[in-house]
């Protein structure tokens, strides 16, 4: 038995079928019930978001000889044409490969014509924004008068590259990139019914690594299929995604936080024995800056998408941070992902940043906000109480009036901007990362 791509076996038929789309899709199915349906569209969005698929599905909804509602019944004779790409009144173009004006042309004559069988003939052109200059023109001929059994439908990923005179004469639509959570349970539910073996963690790191983008999610979990005989297993999908070098890294970042230098010292020089690329461990240690910094913040939706290694391992970093330092860090390491890309000395730069990180704590000496606790907890008690600047000093929490609130904590801000600003060390950070102070308390005041 041959093997069909996922992505092919899984095209959404119908528009309830299309997973995260629902402004689109209502209002297709609208205007379709309504006889409302325009005559040219444009979908745009990230690539693998569903665009080529609902411009079939609108092409089957309009041609359909026994639509079920707005959507295409997919067992008709047109249906089934318009699926196997066999339908005579329904033009596939491909902007990329098509992009002439002798092409358009064409296009333009063909155009000139009745359909032969069904009741609208259909002109999908992808990648529109791909078609040269001379062709849009010619194109552009057509969609100012088009004949009224014409429906235009264009795809394109970059929207902006689109003629604004082709734009003005078509009705939009953006296409979102999937949310994670309907993404893994979309994933989930096509593992299922194909039996295929998974762990939850593996979806996960998969829905992740394709950022919103269903045709990447599907294509990577066929390879992962074949590559592990027919089981989705996270260590498989951390080997080929190279994140199963993170017990490594994680170690690296454990001394960072914990400020070991003895330990730092050795994980270096393992990841740099083993070849694990500087630029991939220091992307991994941005997002575990990110993840934690998040959670600390109080945002839930974060816990949502880490798999059970990592709200471990969260955990056990997290009675160590401080929200600043960790702002302090993420700056760090982004600009050391910079200097590791270009410099000649990459290694050096690695080093020197990895040291300097397990140092932050020396020039950013404060409060320790414990995520461990949020982390227990559905609603985490940071997102109620946001940390204070000086939340050491904050004894008394209960309401007088809230002016009086108000007042004090002003109050305590300035004493606190005052404390802050006449330290030493406080000075080199502002000078170390060239932080705009003023703009920096306003964000804070803003927030608090
Ligand atoms: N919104 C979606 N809902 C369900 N499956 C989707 C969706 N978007 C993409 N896919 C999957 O990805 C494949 C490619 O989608 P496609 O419509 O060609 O994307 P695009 O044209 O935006 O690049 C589909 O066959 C389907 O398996
Ligand atoms: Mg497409
Ligand atoms: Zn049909």
């Amino acid at each position: 038995m041959s093997y069909i791509a996922l992505a092919r076996k899984y095209r959404p038929s119908t528009f309830d079928e299309l997973i995260g789309q629902e402004d689109t899709t209502t209002s297709l199915k609208n205007a379709i019930r309504d006889g409302k349906v325009s005559h040219a569209y444009l979908f745009t969005g990230a690539r693998g978001v569903g665009k080529t698929s609902a411009a079939r599905i609108l092409a089957k909804a309009l041609n359909c000889l026994n639509p079920q509602g707005s959507n295409p019944c997919n067992e008709c004779e047109h249906c089934r044409e318009i699926t196997d790409g066999a339908a005579i009144d329904v033009l596939e173009i491909d902007g990329a490969s098509n992009r002439g004006i002798d092409e358009i042309r064409e296009l333009n004559e063909t155009v000139k014509f009745f359909p032969v069988k069904y009741r609208w003939k259909i002109v999908i052109v992808d990648e529109v924004h791909m078609l040269t200059k001379e062709a849009s023109n010619a194109l552009l001929k057509t969609l100012e008068e088009p004949p009224e059994y014409v429906k235009f439908i264009f795809a394109t990923t970059d929207a902006h590259k689109v003629l604004p005179t082709v734009l003005s004469r078509c009705q939009k639509y953006d296409f979102q990139r999937i949310p994670f959570e309907k993404l893994t349970a979309a994933l989930v539910k096509i593992f299922v019914s194909e039996h295929i073996e998974y762990e939850e963690d593996a979806v996960k790191r998969i829905a992740l690594n394709s950022e919103g983008c269903f045709r990447d999610a599907l294509s990577f979990s066929d390879q992962m299929i074949a590559y592990s005989g027919g089981k989705l297993s996270t260590a498989v999908v951390d080997e080929v995604l190279g994140t199963s070098t993170n017990p490594l890294i994680n170690g690296l970042y454990a001394a960072v936080i914990s400020e070991d230098t003895a330990q730092l010292d050795e994980f270096i020089t393992k990841i740099c024995g083993m070849g694990i690329s500087l630029q991939f461990a220091t992307e991994r240690m941005i997002k575990y800056t990110r993840d934690l910094l998040l959670l600390v913040q109080g945002a839930a939706s974060v816990y949502k998408e880490l798999t059970a290694d990592e709200q471990t391992f969260y955990k056990s970093l997290s009675s160590n941070v401080s929200v600043e330092r960790l702002y302090a860090l993420f700056q760090l390491l982004q600009n050391l992902y910079g200097s590791v890309r270009y410099s000649t000395y990459s290694r050096y730069a690695f080093e020197f940043g990895m040291f300097k990180a397990a140092s932050l704590s020396r020039i950013v000496p404060l409060p320790v906000v414990n995520v461990a606790q949020g982390m227990a907890q559905p609603a985490p008690p940071v997102a109620t109480k946001k940390p204070m600047l000086n939340d050491t000093a904050t004894t008394s929490t209960a309401p007088t009036s809230e002016k009086k609130n108000l007042a004090d904590a002003r109050e305590r801000i300035e004493q606190f901007k005052a404390d802050m600003l006449g330290r030493t060390e406080v000075q080199q950070l502002i000078k170390l990362f060239d932080i705009d102070v003023e703009r920096e308390v306003k964000v804070v005041e803003r927030e608090h």
